[in-house]
């Protein structure tokens, strides 16, 4: 009851106000979990790790790890946090957050504000002293470049040097619309290139701490399918684990002709859920079950996970689904989703 007032209330501040004190109440207010029902239908198998449920939360909600302490309680089979980088930034001008109500949808234009990859790496190892590596919910960093570097390569090595041994996997953001350039890498060559340095820099962190980490890709819905096969057969050929599919869409087509006014930024929610889901299909479909992905984009509800899972997705996240829907949506998602696996099994 009390939670859901303060939901009530949390959404009626701006955008960033109130994300700032939901932060703020996961970092510092004590949590108890909530026990949920845990059954084989919603176990999956996430690049090695064995869960017992597909939920996760996507990156952009925790962008330093300040919250872990009260995130990891909301029985969210992984957690994302993250995009981080090199150094702190402020990020795009302020307004760039709007949310659109009615559509449970999002736009915004942050830039990938963040207070550094040492503040995150800080608080990964705090995490770590309660909550051991490998433990559900695990903990995937994602990692980026800063807005003016001058070798956006350098920036994805460093953020991999400092996280690698406190994370469980690393997600490769190349797919943000708020920084200049980012997408690019997602072309052939650019992508090419790339890999290839995170795979020696990669062969350097196994050995020192005797561990594989699983790396995946984060891509956006704008891609277009010729793209998209050289990108997923890249992605193969340079043994990544997993696909995440997919980022915010700047596509202003998903937005109805009275809204289209609307300033410029990533569009998540319910407007990107068509969108992210015709890409989950053509990673499956050109991955050919070689690769792992998780289905990301307007998911908040049973029915709207399922929809991933039946598209290929081991695993699912989301993000909008929760600012609109408060922490409840995480159990609500479960149990109905376990009720359409059982009437599916039937
Ligand atoms: C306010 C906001 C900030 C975000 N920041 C990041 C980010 O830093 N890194 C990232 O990879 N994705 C970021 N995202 C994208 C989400 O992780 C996700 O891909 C997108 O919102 C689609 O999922 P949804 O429809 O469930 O929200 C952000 C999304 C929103 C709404």
């Amino acid at each position: 009851m009390i939670k859901n007032i303060f939901f009530y209330l949390i959404r009626l501040l701006p955008p960033e106000v109130s994300h700032y004190v939901v932060i703020n109440v996961l970092r510092y207010i004590p949590i108890k979990k909530k026990n949920i029902k845990i059954n084989k239908l919603l176990k999956t198998n996430l690049f090695g790790y064995k869960l017992s449920n597909p939920l996760g939360l996507a990156a952009g909600f925790d962008k330093n790890g300040d919250a872990l302490l009260g995130l990891l309680k909301l029985n969210f089979g992984f957690i994302e946090i993250g995009t981080v980088t090199p150094l702190s930034q402020e990020g795009n001008t302020k307004p760039r957050l709007y949310r659109i109500n009615e559509e449970r949808s999002i736009i915004n234009r942050l830039g990938f504000p963040n207070k550094g990859v040492l503040h995150l790496e800080k608080n990964l190892l705090q995490a770590r002293r309660y909550h051991s590596i490998g433990k559900e919910p695990i903990i995937g960093v994602n990692i980026g470049c800063n807005k003016n570097t001058k070798d956006p390569v350098k920036d994805f090595i460093f953020c991999m040097q400092k996280v690698y041994k406190s994370a469980d996997y690393i997600t490769i953001n190349i797919s943000s619309p708020n920084t200049p350039g980012l997408r690019n890498f997602q072309k052939k060559e650019n992508l090419n290139k790339l890999l290839t340095k995170i795979n020696l820099q990669r062969n350097i962190l196994k050995k020192e701490y005797k561990k594989s980490l699983p790396i995946l890709l984060k891509i956006d819905p704008d891609i277009n399918d010729r793209l998209l096969k050289d990108l997923v057969d890249i992605t193969i050929k340079k043994k990544l684990n997993g696909i995440i599919a997919t980022n915010t869409t700047i596509d202003k087509s998903v937005i109805k002709k009275s809204l289209q006014n609307i300033p410029d930024g990533g569009i998540s929610g319910k407007l990107l859920y068509k969108k992210s889901n015709k890409t989950l299909k053509k990673v499956n479909k050109f991955s050919k079950g070689k690769l792992q992905v998780i289905g990301l984009g307007g998911v908040d509800n049973g029915d709207s996970a399922y929809q991933k899972i039946k598209l290929g997705a081991s695993g699912i996240q989301l993000y909008s689904g929760l600012i609109f829907k408060g922490p409840d949506v995480i159990e609500d998602i479960l149990s109905n989703l376990l009720i359409i696996l059982q009437k599916a099994k039937k």
